[in-house]
């Protein structure tokens, strides 16, 4: 029987112009561009113009493109939804800045979700569960990241990992079966007894930045990486699992894995366990790096672009970020 479903109308992405290579990292930090390599599988990664690049301005970039596949006018989007781990300022929102940015004459809900890496597959999901309501037709759903500014570039083990970037994505209205279009099955979650693996602890209400903590470098990223793989592995794994097998679809039905982009290591592990063939896992870690909540939507935007993803295919969606949040979606695209 057919009911209110979620269908992706538009898709656009942006990011900075400025390429940074391992090698040039090796300017910076003790290591080599063989390491990161192996290690992660990340080539190069883009880094933002601290004068332009904010959030707020990569998530309207990526936004317009995403209007102009959808075919449709700022004043059509009824709901803005923002993922961003480090917004553009504490308050307001970024989603608001957003809005204005477009130019939106109208009344338009904007709101800004962190959950890490995971936000853009929480945003769906919220977006999905927005859309089912009735009241809302066309929501833009946003993961922009200025990851450069939470990195500490004197730490080896984190700064070669992330990278700046933003991915939108249009969620539109529509009907159909629920079993067969739309967000077939989703899995979120939250782990905060790992919270300390991923964390950066400075600049909140509870650490205020002074003196000290600039000169102790707290107000950047802290990460247990060892930890944070295997939490990744494990999770992404169970959670696709459930996903494929809640929604009644074999492995070998899922047109294209995208998984949240943080080490390749992780993806061919959680890839191989699935039996996925490496042609159905898209991949652009090794070009943008860890671009945290903007890597699925980049990804999605990209296949979308060179027509590797077309209309009907399956897509299984999976994330993983501090927190420890993750998630995992099947959608019909
Ligand atoms: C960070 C990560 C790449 C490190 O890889 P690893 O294989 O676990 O490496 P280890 O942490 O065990 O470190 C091994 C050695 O390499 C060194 N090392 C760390 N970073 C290095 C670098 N950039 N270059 C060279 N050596 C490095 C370590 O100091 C350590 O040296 P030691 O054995 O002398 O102490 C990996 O743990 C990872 O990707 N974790 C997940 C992180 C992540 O995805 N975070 C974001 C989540 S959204």
């Amino acid at each position: 029987m057919n009911s209110i479903v979620s269908k992706i109308s538009g898709t656009g992405h942006y990011v900075p112009s400025h390429v940074v290579t391992n090698e040039e990292l090796c300017k910076r930090v003790d290591t080599t561009d063989e390491w990161i390599r192996e290690r992660t599988g990340i080539k190069e990664r883009r880094i933002g113009d601290p004068k332009q690049d904010f959030p707020s301005y990569m998530a309207t970039q990526a936004a317009k493109m995403a209007l102009e596949e959808a075919k449709l006018s700022p004043n059509e989007i009824d709901f803005i939804l923002f993922s961003v781990t480090i917004p553009d300022f504490l308050f307001p929102n970024t989603a608001s800045l957003i809005q204005e940015n477009l130019g939106m004459t109208h009344q338009c809900p904007s709101l800004d979700i962190n959950a890490a890496c995971s936000g853009y597959v929480y945003g769906m999901v919220v977006a999905d569960a927005l859309i089912k309501t009735g009241a809302y037709k066309n929501i833009l759903l946003i993961g922009s990241e200025l990851t450069s500014r939470f990195n500490n570039w004197e730490d080896r083990s984190s700064c070669i990992l992330f990278g700046d970037g933003a991915g939108a994505t249009i969620i539109s209205r529509t009907e159909g079966n629920p079993k067969e279009v739309g967000i077939l099955k989703h899995i979120l979650g939250s782990d905060p007894t790992k919270k300390d693996a991923l964390i950066l602890r400075a600049g909140g209400s509870r650490i205020p930045i002074t003196k000290e903590i600039l000169d102790n470098k707290e107000n950047f990223v802290t990460m247990d990486g060892q930890s944070v793989f295997k939490a990744a592995v494990k999770t992404l794994a169970s959670q696709c699992e459930f996903v494929l097998r809640e929604s009644n679809t074999t492995h070998d039905q899922v047109d294209w894995f995208i998984p949240h982009q943080a080490n390749l290591r992780i993806i061919e592990a959680v890839g191989d366990r699935f039996k996925f063939p490496k042609e159905k896992v898209i991949i652009n870690v090794d070009q943008y790096a860890n671009t945290s909540s903007a890597s699925i939507p980049i990804a999605i935007s990209e296949a979308v672009k060179d027509k590797r993803i077309k209309r009907g295919q399956l897509l299984l969606l999976a994330t993983f970020g501090a927190g420890l949040t993750s998630g995992a979606l099947a959608i019909r695209y």
